[in-house]
């Protein structure tokens, strides 16, 4: 088990009970997101948590295929997909790499609040461009720490990692996130940063066309 694994599955349950930091950006994300949901789309999340932006997709969408790195998050979320009446979300433990998706099979992927923390974020990126249709879209909302003064949490990084107080995080500058989103073969859509800070960007990026 990995060390960010291990963090994972242990912030699982105080992760679920923790209310959302900032209820309106979050509103603003589901509303932007589902107005390019259609009942017959396939979608994935991965780092998807406790589920709860999925089920609330859900409706939106044909089917959702939920996965995550922590076994006990994907527990909580089966639990309350369940109790919600929710039918068309699977949740599967894996990564995005290890999935192994077929090319052009999805409509839409989503990243949210992980690809920080992501250990192979190039490689990442290139597979959710790889499974996505042509003009399927990309919806990611990321830490980028890297123009604040919070960036200096890098140093902690390794101590933390090294007593199970951190998991894997990787710092980033919002610009540098764009970029590499373009470079794999994506036009921004749209964007918007929130929270402390302004450290938290939402994309949503399209797959060019060929
Ligand atoms: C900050 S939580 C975000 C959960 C959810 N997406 C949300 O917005 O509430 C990060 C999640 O990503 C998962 N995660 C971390 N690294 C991952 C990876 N390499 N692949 C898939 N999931 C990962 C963690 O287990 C955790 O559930």
């Amino acid at each position: 088990m990995s060390v960010s694994q291990e963090f994972w599955d242990k912030k699982a349950e105080g992760y679920a009970e923790s209310p959302i930091a900032d209820e309106e950006s979050y509103q603003r994300k589901l509303s932007e997101t589902q107005v390019l949901l259609t009942p017959e789309m396939n979608i994935l999340e991965f780092g998807c948590g406790t589920g709860t932006t999925a089920i609330k997709h859900a409706p939106y969408v044909k089917d959702i295929l939920a996965i995550d790195i922590a076994q006990n998050m994907l527990e909580i979320g089966r639990t309350r997909a369940r109790e919600a009446g929710v039918e068309n979300v699977v949740f599967k433990r894996s990564t995005l790499t290890d999935l192994n998706a077929k090319s052009e099979s999805l409509d839409a992927v989503l990243g949210l609040n992980v690809m920080h923390l992501v250990p192979n974020r190039k490689e990442t990126l290139t597979d959710v461009a790889r499974i996505l249709k042509p003009g399927g879209i990309f919806v990611s909302s990321t830490v980028c720490l890297g123009s604040s003064y919070l960036r200096f949490v890098k140093l902690l990084a390794p101590i933390g990692k090294l007593l199970g107080l951190m998991p894997d995080l990787f710092i980033l500058k919002q610009s540098e996130w764009v970029k590499e989103i373009v470079d794999a073969g994506f036009t921004i859509e749209t964007q918007w940063h929130h929270g402390k800070n302004d450290i938290s960007v939402f994309i949503i990026a399209r797959k060019v066309t060929m």
